[in-house]
C-alpha cells in the first residue's frame, strides 16, 4: 500500500508513480483522474474518493473500463449546508469586513457608531432561491425556514418538497434577495450562472456558492459586485483551487471567502473518510461499493 502524507499535493505524475502495480486509489478532490492516469494505470480496478463531487474524476472513462467510482454522499449534507448558511449571513451582514475594520483599528471616535454605521441586509423575512435542490439545498431551505425566510428552488430534475417553491432558474434568479448555489458541476450546469444570468439576479441580491467554481462565471459576478449591482457574495469554491491571488473576486470587500472549507467538521471529515475505506474495502473483497456513482460497471 502507498499513501501520500505530502506535505502538499500530490503532482500528476507523482501520483502516475505511485499508482504502479496499485490495484486500487483512495484519493481527495484534489486528485486528477482521467484518461492519461487511467492508460498509465491499466491494472487499476477501483476509485475510491473521499469527496461527494465527482469532477474531478473521468467517470466516463472509468466505466467504459469497467471500473468502479465510490463517493461519500449524505454524510456532509449538514455540515455543508451550515458552511453555506454561515457565508450567507456573514456576507449579509458584511461579517469579515467589519472584523478587518476593527482589527485594523479604523473604529475611532470620528469613524465611529451611527445610524449607517455598516448597515447590512436583513436575512429574515428575504426570499432565498435555491439552485439545485438535492439534499444538502433541502438542507439549506431548512435553515432558511428557521429565519422566516421564503424559498424558492431550481432543480433540473422535478422535484416537489414541502414549503418550497418550484420555479425556473430565470423567475427564481429575478425574485431571489440570496441565491445560494447547490448543483453538482456537470457539463449541463458549467457555467450556469453566466454573466446573463447574473445579470438577471435582483439588484442588491447576494450569491453564496458552496458547491463548486467551474458553475458560476467568476469575472461576471466580479463585476456585478464591483459595480454594486449585487450586495454581496459568500464563495467557498473557485473555478481554480487554491484560487490564484489574482482572482478579482479577492479584491472585493463585499466578498466573503473560504478556501473549499464546506464539509470541514472533525466529526464530518471522519465520516467522509470511513466511508471512502469502506468502498475501497468491499472493492478488494470483490463486492459492489456501498456508494458507487457508476453502478452499471455492476451488470
Ligand atoms: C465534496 O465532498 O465534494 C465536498 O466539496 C467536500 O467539501
Amino acid at each position: 500500500m502507498n499513501v501520500w502524507m505530502g506535505p502538499g499535493l500530490l503532482p500528476p505524475a507523482g501520483l502516475r508513480a505511485e499508482l504502479a502495480g496499485c490495484q486500487g486509489l483512495v484519493c481527495l478532490l484534489t486528485d486528477r483522474v482521467d484518461r492519461a492516469l487511467l492508460d498509465a494505470v491499466p491494472g487499476l480496478e477501483f476509485v475510491s474518493s473521499m469527496s461527494v463531487g465527482v469532477d474531478h474524476i473521468d467517470v466516463q472513462a472509468l466505466s467504459e473500463r469497467g471500473i468502479p467510482l465510490g463517493n461519500t454522499p449524505g454524510v456532509l449534507v449538514d455540515t455543508t449546508a451550515d458552511t453555506a448558511f454561515a457565508l450567507l449571513l456573514a456576507a449579509a451582514r458584511r461579517v469579515p469586513e467589519a472584523d478587518r475594520f476593527v482589527r485594523d483599528g479604523n473604529w475611532t471616535a470620528a469613524n465611529a457608531w451611527a445610524p449607517g454605521f455598516f448597515t447590512g441586509k436583513d436575512v429574515s423575512g428575504a426570499t432565498l432561491g435555491i439552485v439545485g435542490l438535492g439534499q444538502i439545498g433541502q438542507a439549506m431551505a431548512r435553515r432558511a425556514a428557521g429565519f422566516g425566510m421564503q424559498v424558492l428552488a431550481w432543480n433540473r430534475a422535478p422535484r416537489q418538497v414541502a414549503g418550497i417553491e418550484m420555479v425556473t432558474l430565470e423567475e427564481l434568479l429575478l425574485r431571489s434577495d440570496f441565491v445560494s448555489v447547490h448543483v453538482a458541476l456537470a457539463p449541463a450546469t458549467r457555467n450556469l450562472l453566466d454573466a446573463g444570468k447574473i445579470a438577471l439576479m435582483k439588484p442588491g441580491a447576494v450569491l453564496v456558492n458552496t458547491a463548486r467554481g467551474g458553475i458560476v462565471d467568476e469575472l461576471a459576478l466580479a463585476d456585478a459586485l464591483a459595480s454594486g449591482r449585487l450586495a454581496a457574495a459568500g464563495i467557498d469554491v473557485f473555478e481554480r483551487e487554491p484560487v490564484p491571488a489574482d482572482n478579482p473576486l479577492l479584491a472585493l470587500p463585499n466578498v466573503v471567502v473560504t478556501p473549499h472549507i464546506g464539509s470541514a467538521t472533525t466529526l464530518t471529515r471522519a465520516r467522509m473518510a470511513d466511508m471512502a475505506a469502506v468502498n475501497a474495502i468491499a472493492a478488494l473483497q470483490g463486492q459492489a461499493m456501498p456508494c458507487c456513482v457508476n453502478p452499471e460497471v455492476y451488470r
